[in-house]
């Protein structure tokens, strides 16, 4: 059978992860990589041995061999590159988050449909194997009925470094990382109704906020806190994990730091170790976010081949774009 032919848009920092995974998936092949600046088109094509490489979407689009583009760039750029691939026809993975406006990703999905293309985005954490055990244990009804879950994510790391124009928006923690942990909330607790949001920024040297509080009304007395800070002293720093407590009516799961996942039920306590697998480049402690993007462009592969959305289809994650704003929204009322 083909390979599928997998196009690259966008060669920055966190595209080498999606590289390294699309290197290691079977079925197929990255045909080329485009991004505006031609010395990252060059690296790329002699780290993965890509022989086609462009510095225009447009151009790449028009030479043909393309299954799926892959968009890695920076969120600004994300709906004019989305609506220019579906457009063409191909299949579209977008990176989070889908887009920094509701307006914008909303029109994004819409193009998507009218197009007939499949429109999937980057969300990769609920890939990370603890997250992928701990939905099973609630799919198998381990705890019975959850009621309660609180998702946390709480670090000192200076993540300006790799990627320094987090600094200058106006809006940072939850569009960029608090959307990862609203989607995780969706996915253990069901679609939130409602969220209340508090924001603060303690950093002085950035723009937009760094610690939010969220509270989400899942509906039916179910609710989650989702909490999220770059500015927590704390040592050791937890870093890039995510801490997860689910109460339910006959258990608690709780997914503690070195990925320590616990299931208490009245006395009894099992507890497991759910580390990531590694992988040639991983680095630890990205190893987790590494292994998710591997899991998660899998998934695609597999969806994509059997003409089915992806889990985390544009139309799905249209629900934590809406979740984002909504908080924002909160926060600014309460301000
Ligand atoms: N899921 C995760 O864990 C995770 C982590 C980090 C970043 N990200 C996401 O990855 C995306 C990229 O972030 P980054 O930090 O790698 O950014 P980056 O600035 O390092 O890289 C973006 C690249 O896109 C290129 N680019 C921008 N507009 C373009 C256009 N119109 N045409 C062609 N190339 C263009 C830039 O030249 C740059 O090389 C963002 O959406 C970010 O939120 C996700």
């Amino acid at each position: 059978m083909s390979k599928v032919r997998i196009g690259v848009v966008g060669l920055g920092f966190f595209a080498q992860n999606q590289l390294e995974a699309w290197r290691v998936i079977e079925g197929v092949e990255i045909a080329a990589v485009c991004d505006r600046d031609p010395a990252k088109v060059e690296a790329a094509r002699q780290r993965y041995g890509v022989e086609r490489g462009y510095t225009d979407v447009a151009e790449m689009l028009s030479d043909g061999g393309i299954d799926a583009v892959d968009v890695a760039t920076t969120p600004p750029s994300h709906r004019a590159i989305v609506e220019q691939v579906a457009r063409a026809g191909k299949a579209v993975i977008c990176q989070k988050p889908m887009a920094e406006t509701l307006e914008d990703a909303r029109a994004m999905v819409e193009a998507c449909r009218r197009a007939g293309v499949s429109f999937t985005v980057h969300e990769n954490f609920r890939f990370q194997r603890p997250m992928r055990e701990v939905a099973g244990l609630l799919r198998d009804g381990a705890i019975g009925e959850p009621f309660f879950a609180r998702i946390s994510f709480r670090t000192p790391y200076d993540v300006f470094a790799n990627q320094p124009y987090l600094a200058t928006e106006s809006r940072f923690i939850i569009l960029d990382l608090g959307i990862h942990l609203l989607d995780l909330a969706r996915c253990f607790m069901g679609d939130a109704r409602d969220v209340s949001c508090w924001t603060k920024r303690v950093n002085p040297k950035i723009r937009g906020e760094d610690v939010a509080t969220m509270v989400l009304d899942h509906g039916g007395g179910r609710t989650s806190i989702v909490d999220c800070s770059y500015a927590t002293h704390q040592v050791p720093d937890p870093w890039p994990q995510t801490i997860v407590i689910i109460e339910g009516t006959e258990g608690t799961i709780s997914l503690e730091a070195d990925y320590r996942l616990h299931l208490t039920r009245g006395a009894e306590i099992t507890t497991r170790h759910v580390p990531p697998p590694a992988w040639p480049w991983s680095k630890l402690p990205l190893d987790i976010i590494q292994d998710s993007v591997v899991a998660l462009q899998k998934h695609w592969v597999e969806s994509y081949l059997a003409g089915r959305p992806a889990e985390t289809s544009g139309e799905d994650n249209l629900k934590v774009v809406e979740l984002v704003h909504a908080a924002y929204a909160d926060a600014e009322r309460r301000r």
